[in-house]
């Protein structure tokens, strides 16, 4: 609530007399189908913001090679999935423009330019980059193309002139970095980019099925927005709860319980989930009757998600042209920084 209300006041700006909305900036690695904790973590505030901002999504298929160059039919595969998840949740096209990263070459370009503007040991302080570094067991084989990844990042965000890039606390590093390559940018060759500001999500990680801090398509312990009825049923009744209940009638632990967790992220009657909480910590219920419930809350909360997919799964062209149209927008306002770039940095243009 709060965040919705702080951001409506903000989200407007005078120009010339007209008010022009500000605009956003957000990117998903096109590497799996988006689950339920890109819901509460991203998608939830992207519908909000949709309705105040100009919303630019950026379908991330450039940054998603340097960790997948060995797969790319995965990431191609992976883009109409992420589009029609997107569309499922109701991101509007009309309101937000989705972007396919690779078809905005202008994007590499800057890219390219940028590399000049900062130091390799900036890069290796990167605290995001270097955790990743590590969990990927790359620390003497790391592709270069990865370790830029922060610099193509921080032309995605300049090049559009984003104010606001609204993302998890692990990408903030990305959004020092790029005010501090555009302060650079603007003091070396003349004011040409915006300083961009983070959003950070006020929902805290949600866990995955497994109990695990993250729910992650790579730890294989998701419910995705996509699941079917049957997935969900078998997921659910497949979760990590509290092993030290054992029987119905032992107190159980309802905190950190993922189950809870989901419960009181998705479920709409919090009167019936305090109920089974004290029920299964007292003793009297047990986790059958706790995953039966979470099921019927669970697609519940699916099935208007499944009911708008439809459409896009009967006809995989709707999704194409939306992709098509965001993408048009997006080479325009790229294009009018380049030119802004190319004449800052003294690059001849024969046009
Ligand atoms: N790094 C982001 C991720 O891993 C994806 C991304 C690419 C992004 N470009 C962006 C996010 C620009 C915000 C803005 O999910």
């Amino acid at each position: 609530m709060f965040l919705q209300r702080s951001l409506k006041q903000g989200s407007l700006f005078c120009y010339n007399h007209h008010m022009i909305k500000k605009r956003i900036l957000t990117g998903d690695r096109p590497t799996g189908p988006l689950h339920i904790g890109h819901y509460v973590g991203s998608l939830k505030n992207r519908l909000i913001l949709q309705e105040d901002y100009e919303e630019f999504i950026l379908i991330a298929d450039i940054q998603a090679l340097t960790d997948n160059f060995d797969d790319p039919t995965r990431i191609e595969k992976n883009i109409l999935e992420v589009t029609k998840d997107y569309l499922s949740v109701g991101l509007n096209p009309e309101r937000v423009n989705i972007v396919v990263q690779s078809q905005v070459p202008e994007l590499a370009e800057l890219t390219v330019y940028f590399m000049n503007l900062l130091t390799v040991a900036q890069l290796e302080r990167n605290p995001t980059v270097k955790s990743e570094i590590l969990q990927k067991g790359l620390t003497d084989k790391i592709p270069v193309g990865f370790f830029v990844y922060p610099v193509s990042q921080a032309a995605d965000i300049l090049a559009f002139k984003a104010d606001l890039v609204p993302v998890g606390e692990d990408q903030v590093p990305m959004i020092e970095q790029s005010r501090e390559i555009a302060r650079r940018f603007n003091s070396l060759y003349g004011p040409v980019f915006v300083e961009p500001r983070e959003l950070l999500s006020d929902s805290p990680r949600l866990c995955g099925i497994d109990g695990k801090e993250k729910m992650s398509k790579s730890l294989n312990n998701a419910i995705n927005l996509s699941d079917s009825r049957e997935a969900v049923e078998k997921k659910v009744m497949s979760m990590y709860t509290d092993p030290t209940k054992i029987r119905v009638s032992d107190p159980g632990h309802a905190e950190n319980n993922p189950v809870f967790t989901y419960l009181r992220t998705f479920g709409t009657d919090s009167e019936r989930v305090r109920e089974l909480e004290q029920g299964y910590e007292k003793g009297g219920i047990g986790d059958v009757e706790v995953k039966k419930y979470l099921i019927t809350v669970l697609n519940d909360f699916l099935d208007p998600i499944r009911e708008r997919r439809l459409q896009y799964e009967r006809d995989e062209s709707l999704a194409r042209d939306i992709l098509r149209q965001g993408t048009k927008k997006a080479i325009d306002v790229v294009n009018e920084t380049m030119r802004e770039v190319r004449k800052a940095m003294s690059l001849i243009r024969f046009d």
